[in-house]
């Protein structure tokens, strides 16, 4: 969906950004790897389909994702999105008749993160927006039985398991969102900043829209702040 295609949240450990084009090879390559995709029951895509789904997952009215970025590092002066990338967080809307329940998924993709409290936090930025933003009241998600590190987050994150389907063994855990966790939800996220993504990524001093003057003559020039999300050519 377009709502967050401008949007980042900057939280303790992660910072949440819109899945740009940018971010398409380094994705593409995580996917390559066997271990993913049999934790995230995803099928392998070549390059083009891969900038295929990130155009769906920003046009498509019932998908929202964001890509997990490493808050340090990219907080790091000159550091580009792809050399953070830590890994994405999406909610689906599933069901047509009820767009408050959200299916959410989280993939910590790069191993020496996980178990830091990256995955937590992702979760619950994303539960939060998800709350606030998208008008969701109950999560979904849906975990392979045997991936015991999502299950117990999940349950720690207040999802209580309400089936098993022994087909695709897998297990669906769920929360409702009352009053009572929509407010633990705020709490364990008010840290978390809301920012302009375009004008995160133009230098300091810049406003969107203004042309970025370069600093040397091998700078590339660009003259519209919006470039910074277009697919490269031949996409
Ligand atoms: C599952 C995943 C999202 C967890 O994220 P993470 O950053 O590694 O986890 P965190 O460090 O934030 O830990 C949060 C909680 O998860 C649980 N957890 C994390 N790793 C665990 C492990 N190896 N075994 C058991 N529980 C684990 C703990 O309850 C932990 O809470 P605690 O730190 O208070 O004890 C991440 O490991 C991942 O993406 N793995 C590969 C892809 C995947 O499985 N995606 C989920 C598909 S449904």
């Amino acid at each position: 969906m377009r709502i967050n295609e401008n949007t980042v949240l900057r939280g303790k450990k992660v910072t949440l950004v819109p899945y740009s084009p940018a971010h398409v090879p380094r994705y593409h390559e995580w996917m390559q790897s066997e271990e993913l995709q049999r934790l995230t029951a995803s099928e392998p895509l070549s390059l083009q389909q891969e900038y295929e789904m990130q155009r769906s997952w920003r046009d498509d009215a019932d998908k929202c994702t964001f890509i997990v970025l490493d808050t340090e590092r990219w907080s790091e002066q000159a550091r580009g999105d792809e050399e953070c990338m830590v890994g994405d967080v999406n909610l689906f809307l599933t069901d047509t008749e009820d767009p408050t329940l959200g299916e959410i998924e989280i993939m910590i993709a790069e191993p020496s993160y996980r178990g830091r409290g990256f995955g937590k936090e992702a979760t619950l930025m994303m539960m939060s927006y998800g709350v606030t933003d998208l008008g969701i009241t109950k999560f979904e998600a849906k975990i392979g039985q045997e991936n015991e590190a999502s299950i117990c987050m999940f349950k720690k994150l207040h999802f209580k398991e309400v089936s098993v389907n022994s087909v695709f063994q897998e297990v669906t855990l769920r929360l409702d969102v009352g009053d009572q966790e929509r407010q633990w939800l705020l709490d364990q996220t008010k840290h978390v900043k809301k920012k302009s993504y375009i004008e995160e990524k133009l230098p300091a001093g810049l406003k969107q829209g203004q042309e970025i003057i370069p600093r040397s003559k091998d700078d590339t020039v660009q003259g519209d702040s919006t470039a910074l999300l277009s697919p490269p050519e031949g996409y």
